[in-house]
């Protein structure tokens, strides 16, 4: 017997509910008094006895799909709202074996809507909980089970369901790793991740630790460290499907804790910057999924990682530093970090693995936050192919992106009179400027800058997505992006 029972109803054209395959009594009545319409989100809990009987489960859940119609992205998210609405319910009911009625529909329509509504409930299973003492009675065990119950044979479904609970699986570990306090998910902890990962024979991770930074001469990374009192890493996981294959780069800001150094930040909000590692945890979390997966094409990913500290011998306003390729930068800012370690291992990954494109990720800028809020993240590029694909590929999954320019116009904003770049270019066009800064380490490789500073926490309300904490956002773009190489 499940825990729980699911029942997807959809509405008629005239607005009524179609559940009429379904003989349900209380339905019925429900239906009549116009209680339960089948709209997007509705749900309609049963527990009476023909309910339970009929479906073999404690409780009954009459959902709501709304229309059926066309599959748009937008209906696809809706259904995985609705598996994080599904999830929500089974959480208060503590219901972890879970079936999903799928004989009462259409069979085809069904199938196609049962893995959005799956990815949905297993996305949405999930709460840090780890440093909070729960008495075992009260925790919810998760999904344990999800039954689907189907005339035929399940068929090519179950494969997709496989890949789904991969995908899920790398998305929590996004978020688990953003969600652990800056004192505990230091720069070795994205090493000690990228080394679990490399037990694949596929895969390969090399830690490049401090000596071997300075040795490279990746002065950002080194600057950033200054203050602060744990070695800087720069991590790399590589997967390699093949010599012909293409490669795509991925490269994550992985500032461990954000404190601005001695451009010190104010102190309220400052303890969100335990999250200034999410790109990094996202490029790395997908791997996880490339591990397990075996894409096509070739995957390198590059996490430079350090906190930002205002340590005795942190770096100073007026400092010049010297990056990886040569350029050098006037620090007018020390806040403005993510950028300096960044451009050591754009540039650093660009020369060593010729890749044909590539994707960074970075909390950026307080600037891209003004711009679009949670509910976009800003992405700029200097390739218009690679935006299409970046672009479609965020849709799909529903992480919306939204370009913003580039040009020699805010490339001025960044000039110095005594370096060849500096840091910051003033207020104006605060996330624009900051990727021009990363430009300058790109040269004509195609390449998407994504300011997930918006996306990555405190994320718009979402069902399937935690309204605190890290979302784990951007890592199923980036597997969808991968998919489609
Ligand atoms: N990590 C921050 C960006 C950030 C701010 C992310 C708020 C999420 C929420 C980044 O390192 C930073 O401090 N950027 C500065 C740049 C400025 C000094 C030019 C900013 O956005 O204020
Ligand atoms: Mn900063
Ligand atoms: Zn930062």
């Amino acid at each position: 017997m499940a825990d729980l029972c699911i029942v997807p109803c959809f509405q008629k054209k005239n607005g009524r509910a179609d559940c009429v395959k379904i003989e349900n009594e209380n339905l019925k009545k429900c239906l009549k008094t116009g209680d339960f319409k089948a709209e997007e989100n509705e749900t309609f809990v049963d527990y009476s006895e023909e309910a339970r009987i009929r479906f073999r489960a404690k409780r009954v859940v009459f959902v709501g799909f709304g229309k059926s119609g066309k599959l748009t992205a937008e209906k696809k998210d809706t259904f995985r709202e609705i598996g994080g609405t599904i999830l929500q319910l089974s959480r208060t009911a503590k219901a972890s074996r879970i079936c999903l009625q799928m004989s009462n529909l259409e069979r085809k329509a069904m199938d196609i809507i049962a893995p959005y509504v799956i990815e949905g409930a297993l996305l949405a299973d999930y709460s840090f909980e780890k440093y909070k003492h729960v008495a075992s009675d009260k925790k919810y065990a998760g999904i344990r089970e999800i039954r689907l119950l189907i005339d035929g044979k399940p068929g090519a479904l179950r494969k997709k369901i496989s890949d789904i609970k991969v995908i899920s699986e790398s998305v929590k570990q996004a978020r688990d790793m953003a969600n652990e306090p800056g004192s505990n998910w230091i720069p070795d902890s994205f090493a000690d991740y990228a080394k679990a990962l490399s037990v694949d024979d596929a895969i390969t991770c090399t830690v490049l630790g401090k000596k071997q930074l300075q040795s490279l001469g990746m002065g950002g990374i080194l600057a950033v460290n200054r203050g602060s009192d744990v070695d800087p890493k720069l991590v790399i996981v590589e997967y390699k499907a093949d010599e012909k294959a293409k490669t795509v780069l991925l490269v994550g800001k992985g500032i461990t804790f954000d404190s601005g150094g001695i451009s010190l930040k104010p102190s309220a909000g400052m303890e969100e910057m335990k999250h200034d590692m999410c790109g990094g945890a996202a490029v790395l979390a997908t791997m996880n999924w490339v591990r397990k997966s075996k894409p096509g094409c070739n995957v390198v990913a590059l996490v430079p990682a350090t906190d930002n500290m205002p340590g005795k011998n942190a770096l100073k306003p007026g400092d010049i530093i010297r990056h990886y390729n040569g350029s050098t930068s006037e620090i007018v800012n020390t806040d403005a970090e993510g950028r300096l370690i960044l451009a050591d291992a754009l540039s650093y990954g660009i020369e060593k693995y010729s890749p044909d494109c590539v994707i960074d990720l970075a909390t950026l800028t307080g600037a891209v936050i003004i711009a679009l809020g949670h509910h976009n993240t800003g992405l700029f590029t200097n390739n218009e192919p690679l935006f299409q694909m970046i672009s479609e590929a965020g849709s799909e999954v529903g992480e919306p992106v939204w370009r913003l320019p580039l040009g020699k116009q805010y490339a001025k904003q960044i000039e110095s009179k005594i370096a060849d770049i500096k840091n910051t270019g003033g207020r104006d066009a605060g996330a624009v400027t900051a990727a021009q800064y990363l430009a300058h380490f790109i040269g004509d490789l195609p390449w998407v800058h994504m300011d997930i500073a918006g996306t990555a926490w405190n994320f718009t309300k979402k069902t399937y997505v935690p309204g605190t904490g890290a979302s784990g956002g951007s890592v199923r773009t980036l597997i969808e992006f991968i998919k489609r190489q």
